[in-house]
């Protein structure tokens, strides 16, 4: 091979590049076409209604939430709370206060239990409608609870707790 075919082999090799180049922006150039700004046509999307389980008022349906839950169950569910709170009859405040007869009673009312100023200032009765919403997430229904518990997400357990407490009182309040 002498130096000219090299040139030759090399010349080709750019003339290739330079064609492959050339023609991709040369078909660019011919098939250019405008886009409109506008989509010719749009998809609408279908508005998706959420149902909530008790129509317009956004409240939820207790009657229904503790149709999910038993006593016995929240038995078991109420062992994720007695790291904190007891809740037989003559018990003790521990780390939260005790929770004897808490449905329908005041929030914040044990006289010897020290509750965080947003406990306090919420001064709600403690309703099943009151009690569910607490227990979802506390932090997030009351801000600045003390109450250090993550909440309950099972509409189950969060049923059966709140029965089980009731059914821990001198005057249950009536089920819905
Ligand atoms: C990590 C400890 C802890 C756990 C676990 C815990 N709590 Fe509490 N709880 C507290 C504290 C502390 C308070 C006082 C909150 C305040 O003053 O803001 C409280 C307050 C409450 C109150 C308000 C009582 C009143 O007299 O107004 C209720 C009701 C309650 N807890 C229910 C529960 C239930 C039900 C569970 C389990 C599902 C639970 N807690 C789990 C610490 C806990």
């Amino acid at each position: 091979m002498n130096g000219f075919e090299i040139n030759k082999i090399v010349a080709s090799i750019i003339l290739g590049v330079l064609l492959v180049f050339g023609v991709g922006k040369f078909t660019d150039f011919l098939f250019f076409v405008e886009k409109p700004a506008e989509p010719a046509y749009t998809v609408e999307a279908p508005v998706v209604k959420t149902v909530s389980s008790s129509g317009s008022s956004g409240a939820i349906d207790i009657a229904q939430l503790l149709s999910m839950g038993s006593i016995e169950h929240g038995q078991k569910v109420f062992k994720k709370c007695s790291a904190c709170h007891v809740v037989a009859k003559g018990g003790k405040n521990k780390i939260g206060p005790v929770l004897y007869g808490v449905m329908g009673r005041k929030s914040g009312a044990i006289s010897d239990y020290k509750y965080s100023k947003a406990l306090i200032a919420h001064a709600k009765t403690w309703s099943y409608e009151e009690m569910n919403l607490y227990l979802i997430k506390p932090q997030a229904h009351i801000k600045g609870t003390k109450m250090a518990f993550a909440g309950l997400k099972s509409e189950k357990d969060r049923a059966s707790v709140m029965l089980y407490m009731n059914s821990m009182s001198d005057k249950p309040i009536q089920n819905p």
